[in-house]
């Protein structure tokens, strides 16, 4: 049994990940302000023994003190304002929290030579920006266009390099489209697999923006898990960062046949012109994350039967 501190725990992936620990007998703890997760993704593990702290991540104090006082084994870094939309409103609060954030967690760490197995930040897909290459490989050309993107590749960088030049024991993580369980669809710029479902559940109409054929590497959010969990604990996944998807590209408009079919109903569609900057074609290259053995187990079908049947 291992000790965990999981930022953003009450989030989407955070609160499957917390699931996941628990579930293993783990002990862990949850700091997370609520902003954006929400208590119900994990009140049922505050029974089970999680201990959830309603707190903002930067609330550096606070987190040099519990840092210190927990001597945590690993810490996954998911604490974040989530939305690209979202960052572009609040470039300076979005560093603050997606950013300088992380950095008092590795400078903490750091400082006070806390004897860490493994620290984990969780970046993003969005760091490689319009760049065309496709697949998208942890070589490919970076092109951080969003203040979200630019805070993320920089945090990803201070964990390789809090690695290179102090020794701390860190790995990032790239995800692509993650989906299922617990993401919310409130927003238009949420996941679109979220905002299908809800249109789907509520009888509402889904807008199409393009004509359905961009393509994207949508994943799981059990296969994230997966690949989290390999990333903690295979000693070889150090200093280093990885892409986490399927490596393989679906259009929406297949994705949208496919939850209709897991679903058993139709859904209503309007189709608008695509959205500014938005990106034809997205997958990732998974061969580094397959040389230590991870291999995902949901195509997109299994994906969505698997999303229906838990929601
Ligand atoms: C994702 C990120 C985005 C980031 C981008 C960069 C999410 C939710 N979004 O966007 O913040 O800038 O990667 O790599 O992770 N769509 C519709 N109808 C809708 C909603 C979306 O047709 O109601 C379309 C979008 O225009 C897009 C596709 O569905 O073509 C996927 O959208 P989305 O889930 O937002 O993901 P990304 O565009 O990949």
């Amino acid at each position: 049994m291992d000790k965990y501190l999981v930022t953003g725990g009450a989030g989407f992936i955070g609160s499957n990940l917390v699931e996941n620990l628990v579930a293993q007998g783990n002990e862990v703890v949850v700091v997370d302000d609520l902003s954006m997760g929400k208590y119900s993704n994990i009140a049922e593990f505050v029974e089970c023994g999680l201990t959830f702290l309603k707190k903002s991540i930067t609330d550096f104090t606070f987190m040099q003190d519990l840092l210190k006082k927990e001597k945590f084994d690993y810490i996954v870094l998911l604490g974040a304002v989530a939305s690209v939309a979202d960052s572009i409103e609040r470039p300076q609060e979005t560093h603050k929290i997606n950013m300088e954030a992380n950095l008092n967690v590795f400078e903490t760490v750091r400082k006070f030579k806390l004897p860490v197995k493994k620290i984990l930040f969780a970046s993003s897909a969005a760091i490689y920006g319009n760049d065309p290459e496709l697949p998208k490989k942890e070589t490919s050309p970076v092109d951080p266009l969003t203040p979200y993107a630019i805070d993320k590749f920089a945090s990803e960088r201070y964990a390789v390099d809090y690695g290179k030049l102090y020794g701390l024991p860190t790995v990032a993580t790239r995800f692509f489209n993650v989906y299922g369980p617990k993401q919310n669809p409130e927003s238009p710029y949420s996941g679109v697999l979220s905002i299908i479902h809800n249109c789907l559940l509520n009888d509402s109409k889904f807008t199409v923006f393009g004509d359905g054929e961009q393509t994207r590497d949508f994943t799981y959010v059990k296969d994230v898990i997966n690949a989290l969990m390999l990333l903690l604990h295979d000693d070889r996944a150090l200093h280093d960062v990885y892409n986490v998807a399927t490596g393989n590209q679906t259009t929406l408009n297949d994705d949208i046949h496919a939850f209709e079919k897991a679903m058993g109903k139709k859904i209503d569609i309007e189709y608008l012109p695509a959205r500014t900057g938005d990106i034809k074609e997205s997958y990732a290259d998974i061969s580094k994350i397959s040389s230590l053995g991870y291999r995902p187990d949901f195509s997109i079908e299994q994906g969505l039967k698997k999303y229906v049947q838990a929601e």
